[in-house]
């Protein structure tokens, strides 16, 4: 299908296309005239330049969150970074005898911290699910509520992935570290459109992905406060890369691309920002004619490229389909499959029915106000199509 037969792309929260500036840096480290080498071979010079563009990157996706490039981790995404931080944490903990087994996290997060905490529980930790408030949010008043001597973690991610809806990490943080605890946030969906200057912040462990900023799929990031001694053991062993914590060969390309990601958005994240966010307004007033929307998530706190609807008065079953000239989701892609109502809605309160008929709208640096208008026409055809 030629790219204008296709519809229009408004799932930029679950992939982005690779900036094709980020495609000519990977494609330069695969070559023989590249970086091909294994950045870990320490005795010729083909190893040494591999090791200098992982550097270069490892500077690059620092830079962007303000912090040193001692303090980065490569890892394969945001899931694995979210398994290093909580089962990473859990064990180093253990190993030095501290007897806390108490998390804290919320009943909104992505799978890649429910899952793993859901793990821990198994093993006999006890795991805390604060309810959002309704905009989307966590409220640090809530974690005081629940916090006791037993909490050694608490991860709440930056921005929801389906909401787009931002929380306060630097107040829930502050208190953590007030009271003891490491926090751990999850950017994947707001690192470079919300400010992320976590050298000045109580943030412990942050983790970060690629594929939503324009760079590659499978690479990622896990920050870890040097000054904040996280005794964090190992998930994964091999060769002892990456100070010991993540074993594997770095994938040069994969990490090179990462790097030029971040060093795009770092110069160019607030105008995506300004540019995302008048074509998610122009949505919004586009959408809000129809009978029976709701806009979910906060309207002042939020990411600029994500827009989540939902209708009432229409099988949510048949929404989706109905749509001829958009790609979006309802939920989150790795949930997508699945034909229950997402648990991001329902945990802010949406009942069942409406949870299913909704829609997550999500934009990003290609995004034009034309394809905005597209999706508008579609949309509204489809919904009052299925309200007759
Ligand atoms: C908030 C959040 N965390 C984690 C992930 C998983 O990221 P990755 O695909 O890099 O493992 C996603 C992807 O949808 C996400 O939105």
């Amino acid at each position: 299908m030629s790219a204008s037969k296709k519809p229009v792309y408004l799932d930029y929260a679950a992939a982005t296309p690779t900036d094709p500036r980020v495609i000519k840096a990977m494609v330069d480290c695969l070559s023989i005239e590249g970086t091909f080498a294994n950045p870990h071979a320490k005795d010729h010079v083909y190893g040494w330049e591999a090791a200098e563009a992982v550097e270069t990157a490892r500077a690059q996706v620092a830079e962007l969150i303000g912090v040193s490039p001692l303090e980065i981790i490569f890892t394969s995404g945001a899931t694995e970074s979210n398994n290093l931080a909580i089962f990473g944490l859990a064990k180093g903990l253990a190993q030095k005898g501290d007897r806390r087994r108490h998390i804290i996290t919320a009943s909104i997060e992505h799978k890649a911290v429910l899952e793993a905490c859901a793990e821990l529980e198994k093993e006999g930790y006890r795991v805390t699910y604060l309810q959002p408030l309704k905009d989307g949010t966590v409220d640090v008043n809530l974690l005081q509520e629940h916090f006791d001597d037993d909490v050694f973690l608490v991860s709440i991610a930056q921005a929801n992935s389906v909401l787009g809806s931002v929380t306060d990490i630097h107040a829930l943080s502050s208190f953590c570290i007030q009271r003891g605890a490491f926090f751990h946030t999850d950017t994947a969906q707001s690192a470079g459109y919300v400010t992320t200057d976590f050298a000045h912040s109580d943030v412990s462990m942050a983790s970060l992905t690629s594929e939503k900023v324009c760079g590659p799929k499978g690479v990622g990031a896990l920050y870890i406060k040097r000054s904040a001694n996280v005794p964090l053991a190992a998930c994964i062993f091999g060769g002892g890369q990456e100070r010991g914590l993540r074993g594997g060969t770095v994938a040069t390309h994969e990490v090179v691309g990462m790097g030029k990601a971040f060093e795009i958005l770092c110069h160019e994240g607030p105008s995506d920002a300004r540019r995302m966010n008048e074509l998610r307004e122009r949505l919004i007033a586009g959408l809000a004619p129809l009978p029976g929307i709701i806009f979910n998530g906060s309207k002042q706190h939020h990411v600029p490229g994500i827009l989540s609807v939902s209708f009432t008065r229409i099988d949510g079953r048949k929404l989706l389909p109905s749509l001829r000239d958009v790609a979006c989701s309802t939920g989150s892609a790795c949930a997508s499959s699945d034909l229950k109502p997402s648990y991001i809605l329902t945990g802010i309160g949406l009942d069942d029915e409406v949870a299913r008929a909704s829609l997550r709208l999500s934009l990003g640096r290609f995004t034009t106000a034309g394809e905005i208008d597209r999706a508008i026409a579609d949309i509204s055809r489809a919904v009052m199509q299925l309200q007759k």
